[in-house]
């Protein structure tokens, strides 16, 4: 399949988008462009396409809007110390979105289209990529269910899109520790649900607990697994690792409940590179508040790649308020995070040919 280019015939002129890119923020400054590619049953994918980024005109009988068959992906693009641009492991995101295809009963996007998809943006948008520390460009593959129709079922069209935001640091502060807010109402997937899957559908379900979090004064919902409200999951959009005293590393199992993050498996192996245990096991919210008033737990973080690596400083619920260390960054954390975000920028070498 062959992407047909319709340069924006008028794209922001380069002092605005300077401007645009002192402090963008997350997810507000978007690109001049986007790709499409249109998927019909018995015809499969055509239409594929790098065009001006234009509002879509949908049918109000659009399947998405009514059954939320979503699904979507998040990768960023690095400014190399040459002024190239570099992705970060995209094939990873390739074949999450085509397993969330398959949990959506949505056709799944060949790979290798995805991947093109993601070039093709990066290259034609690269001037978008901000220059300042910590910046990047957060590339938005998704794909929504686009026949008109309202019967449930999964739908017979789909329409694929990627577009592009300039960004710095997801959290307001920057890469200073957040506060964490237990969430003992709401869980956010169960066994056999859509846990594992990066629909839309598990974000919507997120913000009510993620709401109660910020009007308790804190940065993120933390979700304990649905059946036993025991084991902690991971956070609102991000997963979790915990530092023990004797240097091991621990991050919940991905089980069907817990999305598989890219940065959540590149610092496993990170860290297994350097010799550290790593260890992928259940950790109870009991355990972590006994260990974090024992000391015997020395750090926890949040990662994902909106989030990259953001330190945990406290944890509060209904009943429970107790703080990781001293509340500040950790030691291993700000390392962990340095080695990670070094390699994606190609200003460390890459052992495992993660960038491209
Ligand atoms: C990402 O980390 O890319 C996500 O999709 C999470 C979301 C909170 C932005």
């Amino acid at each position: 399949l062959s992407f047909a280019i319709e340069e924006h015939p008028a794209p922001l002129a380069a002092n605005a988008r300077a401007e645009k890119l002192v402090s963008p923020g997350f997810g507000r400054v978007f690109t001049d462009h986007m790709v499409s590619i249109r998927y019909t049953e018995g015809e499969g994918w055509h239409d594929a396409k790098v065009t001006a980024r234009v509002p879509l005109m949908l049918d109000p009988a659009t399947a998405v809007l009514h059954y939320a068959q979503e699904i979507f992906e998040g990768l960023k693009a690095y400014r190399t110390p040459e002024g190239g641009a570099a992705l970060f492991r995209p094939e990873m995101n390739a074949r999450r979105f085509a397993d969330s295809a398959t949990r959506l009963a949505m056709a799944p996007l060949p790979e290798e289209l995805f991947l093109e998809s993601c070039r093709r943006l990066v290259s034609i948008d690269r001037d978008w990529i901000p220059e300042s520390e910590g910046g990047s460009l957060y590339l938005r593959p998704f794909m929504i269910a686009s026949e008109a129709f309202l019967g449930v079922k999964p739908s017979s069209e789909y329409l694929y899109l990627c577009i592009a935001s300039s960004v710095g640091a997801y959290f307001k502060g920057g890469p200073t520790s957040v506060t964490l807010w237990i969430s003992d109402e709401f869980t956010r997937s169960a066994p056999g649900g859509t846990g594992a899957a990066k629909c839309g559908g598990n974000y919507a379900a997120s913000l009510q607990a993620q709401a109660e979090a910020i009007r308790e004064g804190c940065d993120q919902v933390v979700f304990l697994d649905a059946v036993e409200r025991r084991w902690i999951e991971e956070l609102g959009g991000m997963n979790t690792f915990f530092v023990f005293d004797d240097g091991t590393l621990q991050t919940p199992p991905l089980g069907g409940t817990i999305l598989p993050g890219v940065t959540r498996d590149s610092l496993l192996t990170l860290a297994a590179d350097q010799g550290m245990t790593v260890r992928e096991e259940p950790y109870a919210i009991d355990q972590w508040e006994a260990d974090a008033r024992s000391g015997r737990l020395r750090e926890a973080f949040a990662c994902g790649t909106a989030a990259v690596v953001t330190p945990i400083g406290r944890v509060r619920g209904r009943d429970r308020d107790f703080t990781i260390g001293n509340g500040g960054p950790g030691l291993l954390t700000e390392q962990l995070r340095t080695q990670l975000t070094d390699i994606q920028r190609c200003t460390a070498p890459d052992p495992h040919g993660w960038v491209e």
